[in-house]
């Protein structure tokens, strides 16, 4: 009985010890999820969990800028039609019209939360133009728009007492029904979230997190490709944990390549050479200084993402090409070093001064437009769970995103899913009986060399047959390879203790597993999704 009851007492309390309560967990620190946490922080106790460190996240790579209407010759209508036109015909219009709209309320939210974006001498703001806007009006902060932001709201974030900020916290899974052990059926219309088991990387041990209500914003999943833009924390997490808990997830088959990337192929992430210098003047040539692009659409240089990553894929295909160039030496000097000071330092860091030479680039993956289903008020299909930013699909962008629509997106829909959060809180409460993360009988994972060979055929996969252009043998190959990557996973995970690593190849497959199984649905060319089988199919607005 002693015995017992000091097992029990030192149960009770690891048990204690293991758990953190609050009324509000934020996964993930990008943009989507330092908007959200800042807005309910007033109404709750918010935990804003990273998985590395609070900068490290696609929005502080941004470079471009945001979009929203500003300018008298400018108009909602052009945003909303640029918009609807880049989506080839699957934008939610009445999503679109609402992001565009609220987008000035938005961008005098940031600035007055500190963003700095740039000015011209008179005054007003200094708006780019980008890829298939018709309008200059993007506004920006040198060619490091999202450092800014990301430091902006992050120094708000800091300073917030309601707020506290666990870095190196990764969130392994969502806490529902299932952990009850009464649901399994993907049918279900009731499953509801309890929060998340969380990982401390430093102390190596699994937090179960208990919330009221709790919110993805955990980014994008360039890392399922062998070149991409993106940072390494962008593997799908939010996507496929909201898979397995048994959420709608919808148009992953749109993964967008930016046309322009850095070409430097020892270097991962690739540095991107932002489209707002294709804005500026700039032209992309082939080796031997042809300008391609007018052989392809009426807009040359600037018609929509999918259709200039295309042609470069084309013109790299057809005439042998690792890259092809863009070229900004007529441009004047002294502007470009001003506007682009980033890019400029970097072109001279591999001996380019890319004032007097082309720049070699090559498109990289950038960006998801489709992901976790959600509503209106940013809720996604599972009750007391919302997301925002690049992990959801809000029906803005369609089958093509419209180059800087994603920040305006994030921090449009971080504003919806907390108005609408904070009407439910107080309806909310804890779930009691929750069992925490167990891993007895398994051991550490011996052989970390699987898991990188695992992820290094899983980008192959992903990039030899469910690139920029595909095909249905192509997907069905890729289908049948991942299947492979899938069952190995599978068991390596059930028999391993937990690590970052394990946890990351395992969403990984399954955001790719999801990305093939929609595109094999696909039977169109459509946006991104371009299909050599379904040619006559080519949609394009
Ligand atoms: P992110 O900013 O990516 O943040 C994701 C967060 O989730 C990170 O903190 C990460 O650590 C965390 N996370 C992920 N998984 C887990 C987990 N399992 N556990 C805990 N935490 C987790 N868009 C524009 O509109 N304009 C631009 O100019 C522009 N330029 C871009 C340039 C580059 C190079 C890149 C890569 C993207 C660019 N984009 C741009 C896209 C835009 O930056 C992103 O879509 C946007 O920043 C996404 O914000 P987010 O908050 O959704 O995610
Ligand atoms: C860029 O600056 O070219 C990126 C813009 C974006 O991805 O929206």
């Amino acid at each position: 009985m002693q015995i017992y009851s000091y097992f029990a007492y030192i149960s009770f309390f690891i048990n204690y010890i293991m758990k953190i309560k609050t009324d509000f967990l934020v996964i993930g620190s990008g943009l989507a999820g330092l908007m959200y946490a800042l807005k309910v922080a007033k109404h709750g106790k918010v935990v804003l969990i990273t998985k590395t460190t609070m900068q490290e996240t696609n929005t502080s790579y941004a470079q471009g800028g945001i979009a929203s209407v500003a300018y008298s010759g400018d108009s909602y209508e052009k945003h909303v039609q640029d918009t609807l036109v880049a989506g080839a015909g699957l934008c939610n219009e009445k999503v679109v019209r609402n992001v565009i709209k609220e987008g000035p309320k938005m961008i005098k939210e940031l600035i007055k939360l500190g963003t700095n974006f740039d000015k011209k001498p008179d005054g007003n703001y200094d708006l780019a133009r980008e890829g298939g806007h018709s309008e200059p009006r993007i506004y920006h902060h040198k060619d490091n728009t999202g450092f800014e932001i990301q430091r902006a709201i992050s120094e708000q974030v800091m300073n917030n007492e309601n707020i506290t900020v666990l870095e190196n916290h990764f969130a392994i899974d969502l806490i529902t029904q299932h952990q009850l052990g009464y649901i399994t059926d993907r049918t279900q219309t009731n499953i509801e979230c309890y929060g998340a088991y969380v990982f401390n990387k430093v102390e190596k041990k699994v937090y179960t997190i208990l919330s009221k209500i709790t919110y993805i914003g955990t980014g994008g999943l360039g890392n399922i490709y062998n070149s991409t833009t993106n940072p390494e924390i962008a593997t799908g997490d939010g996507i496929a944990m909201v898979f397995r808990a048994k959420g709608f997830i919808e148009n992953m088959e749109f993964v967008q390549f930016h046309p322009t990337a850095l070409y430097n192929p020892s270097e991962r992430p690739s540095f991107l050479i932002t489209e707002a210098m294709r804005g500026f003047g700039g032209v992309l040539k082939d080796e031997k200084g042809y300008a391609f692009m007018k052989d392809y659409d009426e807009r040359k240089d600037l018609a929509p993402r999918d259709i200039v990553a295309r042609a470069i894929d084309n013109e790299m295909k057809v005439k042998g090409l690792t890259h092809v160039y863009l070229d900004c030496t007529m441009l004047n000097a002294e502007e470009i070093k001003q506007h682009f000071p980033n890019i400029y330092k970097k072109g001279l860091t591999i001996n380019i001064d890319i004032t007097k030479e082309m720049i070699p680039v090559v498109p990289a993956a950038h960006y998801l437009c489709g992901g976790i289903r959600v509503n209106k008020n940013g809720r996604t299909s599972i009750k007391s769970l919302y997301a925002a930013g690049e992990t959801a699909n809000t029906g803005l962008h369609g089958a093509n995103r419209l180059a800087s629509n994603s920040l305006l997106e994030a921090v449009v829909y971080a504003d919806k899913a907390a108005k609408h959060s904070i009407k439910k809180i107080k309806k909310r409460s804890l779930k009691k009986g929750i069992q925490d993360w167990t891993d007895e009988g398994v051991s550490p994972l011996e052989e970390m060399v699987l898991i990188t060979q695992e992820f290094r055929e899983l980008q192959a996969i992903m990039s030899n047959y469910v690139g920029i252009v595909r095909s249905n043998l192509r997907l069905e190959r890729a289908l049948k390879r991942l299947e492979v990557i899938y069952m190995e996973t599978k068991v390596l995970f059930n028999k391993s203790k937990v690590s970052v690593e394990i946890c990351e190849l395992r969403n990984a497959v399954n955001a790719a597993y999801l990305i093939i199984k929609m595109a094999k649905r696909r039977k169109e060319s459509r946006g991104l999704n371009y299909n050599i089988d379904y040619p006559d199919k080519l949609i394009v607005l």
